[in-house]
């Protein structure tokens, strides 16, 4: 199969958001702190009427629906999620619900789990297989669905909630091209021990300190194999990117993120940099060029300089891809491809760009690589899909802080599953129409799903 990628893209967030300015308030920091400081707007939030199970159906019915998917014709099904509601039954299963109709269930496939990375497996797991001798021509479906929540403290702001639906097969207008770099580490940055709760324990200096370190290895490596593959690509430093994707746990640490490349750029092709940047900014860089990459992590005006320096670059190249995560939070999994959807929104593609992704999960799996832009009826769609987005986020309603609380406070727990069956009791009237939500979990703990 030739050209193989994202044929068809859809995103749901949830109804109901806190406003960062008030979760400042409300947490008592001091203001600035997450909307400055972290560099987010708003956070998406779901009742306990929403689950990692109806918001993975919402966004595969989205999709399925936007594009007029015939579901005979799918091959294959992958999840991404570390959103656990059930230690052996899978999210894919719940969403098989949606292929009874078309009596399909030869799909291959099952749930994909390494904290936010477990969309980007699912991904490539898809795209391998239509790639693979075992391909049998059909196109494949890859769901990504987490609900990111953290208890009262540093972390909270950084919660959010998402679900992306993608249909994958060839001549796709994104195509996901074959050199990838991947970083793979034993760390305790964040995971989730506590089977009984939702919330992580992070370590959330080492968490970003990882980040980075998986960032640098996979640029530096990617771009040594791009050499390696095909000794005449023009690719020598960022400039020859068009857009930069990441996953985005908070918007001042993508920008930090792209920044940083530019300190990769400055040890491997200082060149082409001072090209790029001008002397002025890229004298304000060269004494950096021995410092070791330990020291760098901890260097605050290094980055300071980095991002002075990289911030026109940075307006240009990947803030349009930060709407839906700077009004949405962290959605985990699909994170990194709701800001493809985000950048696609602009409508500003119109084939022949490449975009560069940066996928990271805690624990650790990380991966670089790039995505081409090929334009045609297909592109069209996704943009006309993705132009919606403004308005769907505009459209959500806004809820007290209190209100996060409460939503959170009511969240189904194993506890309260033992011995009796549970009736969510957050509204229904207020979701958006087809959202699935949570009927019902009965006595023996079967959930139970509807559409609004
Ligand atoms: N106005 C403007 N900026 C402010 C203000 C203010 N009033 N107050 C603080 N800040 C700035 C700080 O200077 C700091 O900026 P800097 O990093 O550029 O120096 C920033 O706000 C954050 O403040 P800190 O006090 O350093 O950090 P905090 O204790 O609030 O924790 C953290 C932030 C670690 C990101 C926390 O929210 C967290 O643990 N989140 C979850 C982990 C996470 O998302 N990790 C990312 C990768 S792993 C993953 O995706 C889950």
């Amino acid at each position: 199969a030739r050209q193989v990628g994202i044929l068809a893209a859809e995103v749901y967030f949830p109804r109901h958001f806190v406003d960062q300015k008030d979760l400042e308030k409300y947490d008592g920091v001091s203001e600035g702190k997450y909307t400055i400081g972290l560099g987010q707007e708003n956070m998406g939030i779901v009742s306990d009427r929403e689950d990692v199970n109806s918001i993975a159906l919402t966004a595969l019915d989205k999709l399925i629906k936007s594009y007029s998917i015939d579901l005979s014709k799918i091959g294959r099904l992958e999840v991404g999620t570390e959103t656990m509601v059930d230690k052996s039954k899978s999210v894919k299963s719940y969403l098989m619900q949606r292929f009874e109709e078309a009596e399909n269930f030869d799909l291959e496939g099952v749930d994909n789990k390494n904290a936010c990375y477990g969309g980007t497996a699912a991904l490539f797991n898809t795209v391998n297989w239509v790639e693979s001798s075992s391909w049998d021509g059909r196109c494949g479906i890859v769901v990504m669905a987490d609900i990111a929540i953290y208890g009262k403290g540093p972390a909270r702001p950084t919660g959010g909630v998402g679900a992306v639906a993608m249909l994958v097969g060839p001549n796709a207008p994104l195509e996901i091209k074959p050199t990838k770099q991947h970083y793979m580490r034993h760390t305790y940055d964040f995971y989730k021990p506590e089977l009984t709760s939702e919330y992580p324990v992070v370590d959330g200096p080492l968490s970003i300190t990882c980040y980075f370190e998986a960032l640098d290895n996979c640029y530096n490596g990617w771009r040594q194999k791009v050499k390696k593959n095909s000794p005449n690509s023009s690719f020598s430093c960022l400039e020859n990117l068009d857009y930069f994707c990441f996953h985005a746990p908070f918007a001042k640490l993508v920008e930090k993120s792209f920044a940083r490349l530019l300190f990769s750029d400055l040890r491997c092709c200082p060149e082409e940099l001072s090209k790029k940047l001008g002397k002025e900014g890229f004298d304000s860089l060269e004494k950096y060029h021995n410092i070791t990459t330990a020291d760098s992590l901890k260097d605050k005006t290094l980055e300071k300089s980095l991002t002075t320096v990289a911030k026109p670059l940075f307006e240009s190249k990947c803030l349009p891809s930060l709407k839906i995560s700077k009004n949405v939070g962290n959605m985990y999994t699909p994170s990194l491809y709701g800001c493809i959807l985000s950048l696609l929104s602009t409508g500003k593609l119109t084939g022949g760009e490449k975009i560069g992704c940066f996928s990271y999960g805690s624990g650790l799996s990380a991966s670089f690589y790039t995505i081409e832009i090929h334009n045609g009826e297909k592109l069209n769609k996704i943009n006309k899909v993705t132009s919606l987005i403004d308005e769907r986020l505009n459209g959500r309603t806004k809820i007290t802080c209190a209100d996060l609380v409460e939503f959170a406070a009511n969240k189904t727990t194993s506890e309260k599953l033992k011995n009796e069956s549970f009736k969510p009791a957050g509204p229904v009237d207020s979701l958006e129409s087809g959202t699935y939500y949570l009927e019902h979990i009965d006595s023996k703990w079967r959930r139970h799903y509807k559409t609004a």
